[in-house]
């Protein structure tokens, strides 16, 4: 429960932009699709820019399961990295087990309180102190569509789960792929908890965020499972094992109709010098217009020793600032985790964001992305996450998949 170290007070702001002593950190990500690396190079041009050496430690994999991997075997060595990529729940756990660093001089310096929307602060706060810098918000429930098999065809994005499939279908006749899913089970939880929100955003509150073993036994899980069933019918057969870019790159090729996944997939679309919403289209999932789900990438500082403050002083302070914050998640495709970022450069998917996160906190209808970290603690994140592959990838019916997702859960809690 205790903070093992605090940061000395640097000296002022000032110190941070232009730190006297070159220095560098070793920073342990997940980022190495083309969008993603596209996006880590901005933030380590912008810490070698002030004085910041960067040693490059990237775990490949999406959604950082094998680079936590790494992370757990690192710290058990007693060998951490300067400075580690996580999500939300995972922020929370390392904090809890005494391994972060405080943050709350740069956070004060640099007014995080005051720019950081509090969903996100639940999660790079504990026990009231900043322990990670959050860079971003992404939003996982989206559909990209391939516009050239989309004008081709005549179909516009579909918004309800019947206009999907009844543009899958013409997809498929035309002899595209109609749905490009990676076969990693990450993978298939991004989509189940989609479709979920899309049922109904009191349906995710109650199955996902609070866990309620009734809500998990209910008609709506059991219709969630049927859709899961369906789409699955519109994937092409070489999907296993499949990497997410390598799906997006199938919307991007003009080789599938759709894609379902994060917003990272605009990343993909940006790095291969094509604009989202033309050449690739975006809409949110199939009834989730109004509701918001968002996984956001912090970066947590270990406790290293006092000669790698300044510098991991300093690499918190360029993640947070504007102007970074602007340029890595233009390249990124998520939107800023600051609310004061200037939103005209950003492309008409990320404004969607931007305007939907507004709406959605609004309503109440802002919830953290179950398979991206920000919905439950990760033994019970794993509970969802095996029955929804398990069901996905055999023919177990949607009424045992909901039964044995909800046992799974219980058991977990
Ligand atoms: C998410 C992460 C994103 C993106 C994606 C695919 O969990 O937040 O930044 O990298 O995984 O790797």
């Amino acid at each position: 429960m205790k903070l093992t170290k605090t940061f000395a007070v640097l000296a002022c702001t000032s110190a941070l932009a232009a730190p006297a002593i070159a220095d560098e950190v070793e920073v342990l990500h997940w980022w190495t699709s083309g969008g993603e690396a596209a996006a880590v190079s901005v933030l380590k041009s912008d810490l070698e820019g002030k004085g910041t050496g960067w040693v490059d430690m990237a775990v490949a994999g999406g959604g950082g399961d094998a680079a936590m991997t790494t992370l757990r075997a690192r710290v058990t060595a007693g060998d951490p990295p300067t400075a580690a990529q996580m999500l939300g729940m995972t922020v929370r756990e390392w904090a809890d087990e005494g391994f972060l660093g405080n943050l709350n001089d740069v956070a004060a310096a640099e007014g995080w309180d005051d720019v950081i929307p509090p969903a996100v602060q639940a999660f790079g706060k504990y026990d009231g102190n900043w322990v990670a810098a959050p860079v971003n918000m992404h939003r996982p429930h989206w559909v990209w569509g391939s516009a050239k098999i989309f004008s081709e065809l005549g179909l516009e994005m579909p918004s309800t789960w019947d206009e999907f499939f009844a543009a899958a279908d013409k997809i498929q006749e035309a002899g595209y792929v109609a749905v490009a899913q990676g076969g990693q089970a990450w993978q298939e939880a991004t989509v189940w908890e989609a479709v979920v929100l899309g049922i109904s955003p009191d349906l995710y509150r109650t199955a996902i965020i609070e866990a309620d073993d009734a809500a998990l036994r209910s008609e709506g899980i059991v219709e969630s499972f049927e859709i899961m069933r369906k789409i699955r019918g519109y994937v092409d057969p070489n999907f296993a094992g499949r990497d997410w870019n390598l799906a997006t790159a199938m919307v991007i090729n003009g080789e599938a109709g759709m894609q379902i996944m994060g917003d990272w997939a605009k990343g993909e679309v940006i790095a291969a010098g094509l604009t989202p919403g033309v050449e690739v289209l975006c809409d949110v999932a199939p009834g989730t217009q109004g509701s918001f789900l968002f996984n956001t990438d912090f970066f947590a500082m270990f406790d290293v020793g006092d000669d790698k403050q300044m510098a991991q002083q300093n690499m918190a302070a360029s993640a947070m600032s504007v102007n970074f914050q602007e340029t890595f998640n233009l390249a990124k495709g998520s939107i800023p985790a600051r609310t004061d970022v200037p939103g005209d450069k950003f492309d008409v998917c990320a404004q969607k964001s931007m305007a939907d996160l507004a709406e959605a906190t609004a309503s109440n209808t802002l919830f953290g992305s179950l398979a991206h970290g920000h919905g439950q603690p990760a033994a019970i994140q794993a509970a969802y996450t095996d029955v929804v592959t398990q069901h996905f990838n055999s023919d177990m019916s949607a009424e045992d998949a909901a039964a044995a997702l909800a046992d799974a859960v219980m058991a977990a809690k």
